[in-house]
């Protein structure tokens, strides 16, 4: 293969979600030189072309499974990488629970390649993509950083856990290597062009996705999981947060790595307001002038009451402040949903 003597910020699952509007948020940002990294596990190639219409040129991109050590290895001596910002992983907290074993290799393997591959070239910045999962149900909220884990309550929580403290370590064992685990609450919507947006493979299980699903008529109905939990409505609370905003939060967050007071932080990425399921579903309805067609079922097991975000650290310290609201959020979910009919 050919050495390309590029310096790059390498995009793992930059064919994902949020690494695709990442992508995008770099570009805007001035970050030229991008090199995604995807198996397509999750994902489509037809990401790189959506993503081409809005940037204007062609990511470059490896076909790469970072699970595999040599594959990995190997991607960091073709390429002349400067920061590794991590999203690649399995993500269904369902599907980890029927298949552990695959969310503990893929998930942690991948980062620990990684890990190795920045240790080996002397790649010194990290963001890692974490979640709010591993605060499980809080007992205060707005939840903060300094919030304890809580049990994982899946195998996918467990590898969130597990790599926000394999990279600490990692970085009291090598202080030259700064790193940022950001912890996003529920990213959902999609890029304002409706041109990228969440591909759901299988069966979904977020809650906007499954609405713009059932808007498009690709389901008969939506089931409200419970609506007698003590909150304003009964339903439960979540903290939704506008992709692009969580993508934007990235770039601050890598621009970061360079002016740490120590190596390792972690910031919650949320809106710091808490939504109920019961509010999403109206938002939808009335954003996009339509009528859903949702009853009340029974509670969802595992569900968390109540969390969202205290974001005031990242607006602090990243200068990181949300710009979209639940408004934003619906129509560009519902705009993404119209351009893709064919994704059921
Ligand atoms: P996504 O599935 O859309 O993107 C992840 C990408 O990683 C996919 O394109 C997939 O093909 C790729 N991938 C998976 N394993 C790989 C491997 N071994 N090698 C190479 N590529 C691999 O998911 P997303 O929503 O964009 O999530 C990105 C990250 O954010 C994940 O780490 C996820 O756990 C985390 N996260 C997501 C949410 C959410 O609600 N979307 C919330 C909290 C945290
Ligand atoms: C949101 C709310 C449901 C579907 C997930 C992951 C977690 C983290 C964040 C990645 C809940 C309700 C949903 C439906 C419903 N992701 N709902 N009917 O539960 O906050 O967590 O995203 O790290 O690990 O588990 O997100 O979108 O599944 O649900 O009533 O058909 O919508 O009960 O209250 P959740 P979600």
């Amino acid at each position: 293969m050919v050495v390309q003597y590029l310096r790059m910020i390498l995009v793992s699952g930059g064919a994902g979600y949020i690494g695709s509007n990442t992508i995008i948020a770099l570009d805007e940002m001035g970050f030229q030189d991008v090199l995604s990294v995807d198996n397509f596990l999750n994902s489509k190639a037809d990401s790189y072309d959506r993503l081409e219409k809005i940037i204007g040129k062609r990511v470059s991109s490896v076909e790469c499974d970072l699970a595999d050590r040599n594959s990995c290895l190997e991607l960091f001596e073709n390429h002349k990488i400067t920061g590794v910002i991590h999203f690649a992983a399995l993500k269904s907290v369902p599907e980890s629970v029927e298949k552990p074993t695959l969310y503990y290799r893929n998930n942690l393997d991948s980062l620990i390649n990684l890990l190795e591959a920045c240790k080996t070239h002397q790649v010194n910045k990290f963001i890692f993509s974490s979640s709010c999962t591993v605060y499980g149900n809080p007992e205060e909220i707005p939840v903060s950083e300094e919030s304890p884990f809580a049990k994982a309550e899946s195998p996918y929580g467990l590898t969130k856990q597990l790599g926000e403290m394999i990279i600490e370590n990692f970085c009291t064992l090598n202080l030259e290597f700064n790193a940022i685990s950001l912890r996003y609450f529920n990213p959902a919507g999609a890029h304002y062009s409706g041109q990228i947006g969440e591909t759901i493979t299988g069966r979904p299980s977020s809650l906007v996705p499954i609405l713009a699903q059932q808007a498009a008529g690709l389901r008969e109905k939506v089931v409200v999981f419970g609506d007698d939990y003590d909150t304003i409505d009964g339903s439960c609370i979540r903290d939704y947060i506008h992709v692009s905003d969580v993508a934007e939060a990235h770039v601050l967050a890598f621009d970061h790595l360079d002016k740490m007071d120590s190596n390792y932080d972690v910031f919650n990425l949320g809106s710091g307001n808490g939504n109920s399921t019961l509010e999403v579903v109206k938002s939808f309805e009335n954003a996009n002038a339509l009528k859903l067609n949702y009853e009340i079922g029974p509670r969802r097991g595992g569900d968390v009451e109540k969390i969202y975000a205290s974001n005031t650290k990242a607006e602090k310290v990243l200068g990181w402040k949300p710009k979209r609201n639940l408004n934003d959020i619906v129509t560009s979910a519902w705009k993404w949903q119209q351009n893709s009919p064919d994704r059921s």
